[in-house]
């Protein structure tokens, strides 16, 4: 079994709505399709089912097949549900994934519950389930057996009886997987579920994963409620940008009873920090996903109840006009994501694909809204209100995600001026050396900003100097308190991420204070070494891998550290190297005193004929060097990038544009000339 990999910490920043200048540069984004320019006017099955995303629980991505899959667990999720809120907050579906049955059918062709899980039968927990006021959700696949390889039954050829059975059980969702389909017609083998659950006149959302194999957006619209547009999803970074970027352009097909379905969250599951999460979440709610938590949420932190309970953005979820949300623009990993709501507003995500915090704006008119003196811009993860003349920005963290609803609201002028809080110059400090930093006040509101202030604050031990004006006595619309500082770590600080937190304090017009702050990472470094060395002997400033960690001078074995084997392209087998899986991104501090990069990179001979990625070189917000799509048949190729003047160079792989399945990519004798 794939594990979710670990990689290195990162300190974990906080979304601040503030917005500033940015600290160093952007991410391999690849260029997302623009969407089909007309709506689909694909049928969808009107019986007023799913007419907003469906919401609620699957065991799946928390337990997979394990023996905690059970009735406790599935009633435990039932009694917190109601006891949490969550059932408040629109949770209602509890689905039990694979492996709820025993392998074999009894005589008379009927399917039967594992009596060690669930001794008591289905019909039992969904009893329990309604008794609460909740829905139960089932699973079979539509072949001759799930996807298991215990071989658990599956419905094809049994639909009507199978279908039947749920209904006769109480069964309120079914999700429909594709293994051991024998090669039969994807069409024929959903639409005959659809008909089988039609026949038993119950009503039951009709989820088709069949992993977006045969583009369901294009035809399942009569026949599924929601559907999988991609592979599984797991609980990495690397995973969840893929099947986001795989998901994304399929906006057009989104709307009210037909769901895109980017598979199930992974919130809580501990592969992600919570920055990572709240990205997760918001954008799936952007994206109008089905929100199916996959976590358990008997051992649940409060941080993760958090997130899944934010009702603000649940509510950008469920809007009732159904669209799925639009990429405005993504240059540099610098994601504006755009959904249209029904009350006229605009939710905008604000999401930052790369390593490094960094500068996302945008504008009222270019998120579609018309135009207006000035804006309500709601913060849905702090909760607070503000006034803007149009200009949309935050400083976001390395992977965070500001969101907001924006509306040309008449009542704009209650709220304070909003204020854009950011970060000019270099959050590298070699100790002994004063590092400068520059940062900026800006108000964005149509209101001004009186008796603004600003402080920074360091870790214990640093000093941190102002070297120009920390006040002013009143800024206007798009003025800036601009303020420079030294930051001197003491001698022997150890190499890593440290804390600064920049804080601002204003009034609006009518008196009411406001304070905001922007968390930023000063990471101490060493200066890079002279001559030339092998990437894979030095330290890293961040490494992530779609699965498995990073690996040094073997390829990556998907799951623990150090289970990759030498690395080998084409035949040749290399000493040194870094293995990855895609997507991946590995980064090294290069302090503008290096000169070029070199490597062998292809897909590792491991993986047999599967495997297709693209590599890229980034020096600082440019790309200096790429391949384009490798797959495992092509021997390595020879990459070479300028890198002069680089603060960070950063090695990318992507996955090639069709999900990160055994992506094993390899960055064979990877050099660094400084
Ligand atoms: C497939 C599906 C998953 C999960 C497993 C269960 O991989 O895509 O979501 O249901 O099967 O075996």
């Amino acid at each position: 079994m794939r594990r979710p990999h670990t990689r290195t910490t990162r300190r974990r920043v906080a979304g601040a709505l503030t917005a500033g200048l940015l600290c160093t540069a952007g991410l391999a984004a690849p260029a997302v399709a623009a969407p089909a320019r007309h709506p689909v006017a694909a049928p969808s099955l009107a019986d007023g089912l799913a007419l907003t995303p469906p919401m609620g629980f699957n065991n799946w991505n928390s337990t997979h097949c394990r023996a905690d899959f059970n009735e406790a667990m599935v009633k435990g999720i039932a009694d917190l549900f109601v006891d949490k809120g969550l059932k408040d907050a629109g949770y209602q579906y509890v689905n039990l994934d694979d492996c709820w049955a025993l392998p074999d059918r009894d005589a008379n062709g009927k399917l039967v519950p594992d009596p060690a899980r669930f001794p008591n039968g289905i019909k039992a927990v969904a009893d329990y389930v309604h008794a609460k006021g909740l829905k139960l959700g089932i699973y079979t696949s539509a072949g001759i057996k799930t996807c298991n390889s215990a071989g658990f039954p599956g419905a094809l050829g049994h639909e009507y009886s199978d279908a039947q059975q749920f209904a006769d059980w109480g069964v309120d969702y079914l999700k429909y997987d594709n293994c051991n389909n024998l090669g039969v017609d994807a069409k024929l083998r959903y639409r005959t579920m659809r008909d089988a659950l039609r026949a038993t006149s119950r009503p039951i959302v009709y989820s088709i994963c069949e992993w977006g194999e045969n583009k369901p957006w294009e035809w399942a619209g009569d026949v599924g409620h929601l559907w999988r547009t991609t592979g599984d999803i797991s609980d990495s970074w690397g995973s969840m940008l893929s099947i986001l970027k795989q998901n994304l352009p399929l906006a057009p097909y989104a709307g009210p009873g037909h769901w895109n379905d980017p598979d199930m969250l992974e919130v809580g599951n501990g592969g992600m920090t919570d920055t990572e999460y709240r990205s997760h979440f918001s954008l799936w709610s952007v994206m109008a996903a089905p929100l199916l938590i996959g976590t358990d949420l008997r051992t649940a932190s409060q941080a993760t109840f958090d997130i899944l309970d934010n009702k603000e953005v649940i509510a950008v979820d469920q809007d009732p006009l159904g669209k799925q949300g639009t990429v405005v623009s993504s240059a540099g990993g610098r994601w504006v994501v755009a959904k249209e709501m029904k009350d006229g507003s605009r939710a905008v995500a604000l999401f930052n694909e790369s390593g490094t915090a960094q500068r996302i704006a945008t504008t009222a008119s270019a998120v579609g809204l018309p135009d207006a003196p000035a804006y309500t811009l709601r913060d849905l993860w702090q909760h607070r209100s503000y006034n803007t003349a149009g200009t949309l920005a935050a400083t976001v963290p390395a992977h965070g995600t500001v969101l907001l609803r924006v509306s040309a609201d008449p009542d704009w002028a209650t709220h304070p001026p909003a204020a854009e809080l950011g970060l000019d110059g270099s959050p590298f400090v070699e100790t002994g050396t004063p590092a400068a930093l520059t940062t900026d006040f800006t108000d964005l509101g149509r209101t001004p900003a009186r008796r603004v202030s600003v402080s920074l604050t360091g870790p214990a031990g640093w000093t941190v100097r102002a070297t120009s004006a920390t006040t002013a006595t009143v800024l206007t619309t798009g003025r800036s308190l601009r303020t420079g500082w030294t930051v001197n770590a003491p001698a022997g600080t150890p190499t890593g991420s440290y804390g600064l937190v920049l804080k601002a304090s204003y009034r609006s017009p009518t008196g009411e204070s406001v304070t905001s702050t922007l968390p930023l990472t000063a990471t101490v470094v060493l200066p890079p070494p002279t001559g030339t060395s092998y990437l894979s002997d030095l330290p890293w400033l961040s490494a992530t891998s779609g699965w498995g960690p990073v690996e040094r001078d073997t390829s990556n074995g998907e799951s623990a550290a150090g289970d990759g084997h030498p690395i080998t392209l084409g035949g040749v087998v290399y000493a040194k190297g870094l293995g990855v899986h895609a997507e991946s991104e590995v980064s090294f501090y290069t302090g503008k005193a290096c000169g070029k990069v070199t490597a062998d990179v292809g897909v590792d001979d491991e993986k047999g004929t599967k495997g297709t990625v693209a590599f890229e070189i980034w020096a600082d917000g440019t790309k200096v060097a790429s391949t384009g799509v490798l797959t495992n048949a092509q021997p390595a190729q020879p990459l070479t990038a300028d890198v002069t003047g680089a603060q960070v160079v950063r090695l990318v792989v992507t996955d090639g544009g069709d999900g990160i399945d055994s992506d094993h990519a390899d960055w064979a004798d990877a050099r660094l000339s400084c």
